[in-house]
């Protein structure tokens, strides 16, 4: 569900035209919609009320302050996996007694940070990194909550470079090896203390099955625990949940969602812990972007625009496809025929044939796709503005929030002068 609509043949976002944001704000820029992202929050929330859950926003999908402070002001937490990360979230208002640090490298002056902060729990994924975590506490005399990150050796079913169940990727501490992440857990008692056990199987996963694993093996993991003496207090099933990025497709509803959870409810006392990210933002944000011109060669149609992959890198990093529509359909209403449309590859101007938006996309060839018209891509809220880098100098989008009617900029554009900013 979203708030990206067409009236009268032209795109909206709530009540706001998105030619209007164009003329305003400028192009490529990337547009959300706070009722969306209010709605997700609730939604998520409601779904999940059977069980006791800390819903931990996993930042990386989308940490502009302006979201962060809307995701945190419905009580949910940060998931980090950099001192950035933390401090965005310090900075947005996250209560650091809801912070879950991910991550198989976290550094020596991350780990103090952290550590002074008091957050929630390390998900620690190696014995060396918790033999790192424990002399940190020591020498500052503190005590660290941890979690471990178990790698349960399960195939998420999907993209392999977001999948993370499985022994041949760097994450996690597979169950064989527990006995020795739990003794050396013993043997520093006043610096570790265990709380949680976690896990993370991957992302944009579409059938639950795999998640559901998950939780299975995870449950009886922390009962074995609790059987062991431990207090364990919450059980970390990570994110992972995938969105609906193509009409043809299905992706599970919140209430799908949390019902893979439904044998938590009967771990009194233990806390359902989740680290959603795309479920959350995905689909509350489109790039929008301007045609330049169009191409035709003896083999394809292009239709270039000001948008390219340092802006939005998911279709070449990982052949991920999403929606794109013209701003203004000019009369071929959205979902009716769309015979006369043709195949066209969306691309940007950057210096590589693998700067596309979209391959082989269906779009009108009338005046709603000429020089100076808009298209939009949808579902571009998570990993979209996150992953964007400044390759062949360009400067970074403006990020632009609508709340009903009215449109507030959360983040400039860059200008030119701030790509050498801090060049010597
Ligand atoms: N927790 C941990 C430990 C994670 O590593 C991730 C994502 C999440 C939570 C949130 O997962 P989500 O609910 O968003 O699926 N750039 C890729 C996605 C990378 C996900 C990395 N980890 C993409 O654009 O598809």
């Amino acid at each position: 569900m979203d708030f990206f609509t067409f009236k009268n043949d032209e795109a909206f976002c709530e009540e706001v035209p998105l030619a209007k944001i164009a003329e305003l704000v400028g192009t490529p820029v990337y547009v959300y919609s706070k009722s969306t992202l209010d709605h997700h929050c609730r939604k998520l929330a409601e779904a999940f009320a059977p069980y006791a859950t800390l819903p931990c926003y996993a930042v990386k999908a989308n940490s502009n302050l302006t979201l962060l402070k809307m995701i945190f002001s419905h009580g949910f937490g940060a998931d980090v996996v950099s001192l950035g990360e933390l401090e965005r979230a310090v900075k947005a208002g996250v209560d650091p007694h809801k912070v879950m640090y991910s991550g198989v490298g976290k550094a020596k002056h991350e780990i103090e940070r952290a550590l002074n902060l008091d957050i929630m729990a390390f998900n620690v994924e190696s014995l060396a990194e918790l033999a790192m975590i424990a002399a940190l506490a020591r020498s500052s005399g503190q005590s660290a909550a941890i979690s471990i990150r178990v790698n349960p050796n399960i195939d998420a079913k999907t993209n392999p470079k977001i999948a993370t169940g499985l022994h041949s990727t760097k994450f996690g501490i597979a169950e064989n090896d527990l006995p020795d992440v739990l003794e050396l857990i013993k043997k520093n008692k006043e610096e570790l203390r265990l709380c949680g056990v976690s896990c993370h199987i991957g992302s944009q996963i579409l059938d639950l099955t795999p998640l559901k694993q998950a939780a299975e093996r995870m449950v009886n993991i922390a009962q074995e625990l609790i059987k062991q003496g431990y207090e364990i207090q919450f059980i970390d099933m990570g994110g992972g949940v995938g969105i609906k990025y193509l009409e043809h497709q299905n992706a599970p509803d919140f209430k799908e969602y949390a019902s893979v959870f439904s044998r938590m409810s009967c771990l009194k006392g233990m806390r359902l812990v989740i680290e959603p990210g795309r479920i959350l933002v995905g689909n509350c944000g489109i790039l929008l972007t301007k045609i330049i011109l169009e191409k035709k060669t003896l083999q394809r149609r292009f239709v270039v625009v000001d948008a390219a992959m340092n802006d939005f890198i998911r279709p070449t990093l990982y052949g991920a496809e999403h929606e794109i529509l013209p701003v203004r359909l000019g009369g071929v209403a959205e979902g009716s025929s769309r015979a006369s449309w043709t195949q066209a590859d969306v691309v940007g101007p950057i210096c590589e044939t693998g700067d596309f938006i979209g391959i082989a996309k269906s779009l009108p060839s009338t005046e709603v796709t000429r020089s100076g018209e808009l298209l939009f891509v949808r579902g571009c809220g998570a990993y979209g503005f996150s992953m964007a880098s400044n390759y062949n100098s360009r400067p970074r989008t403006a990020e632009v929030l609508v709340d009903g009617n009215h449109l507030i900029t959360i983040r400039k554009r860059e200008t030119l002068e701030d790509l050498w900013r801090l060049e010597i």
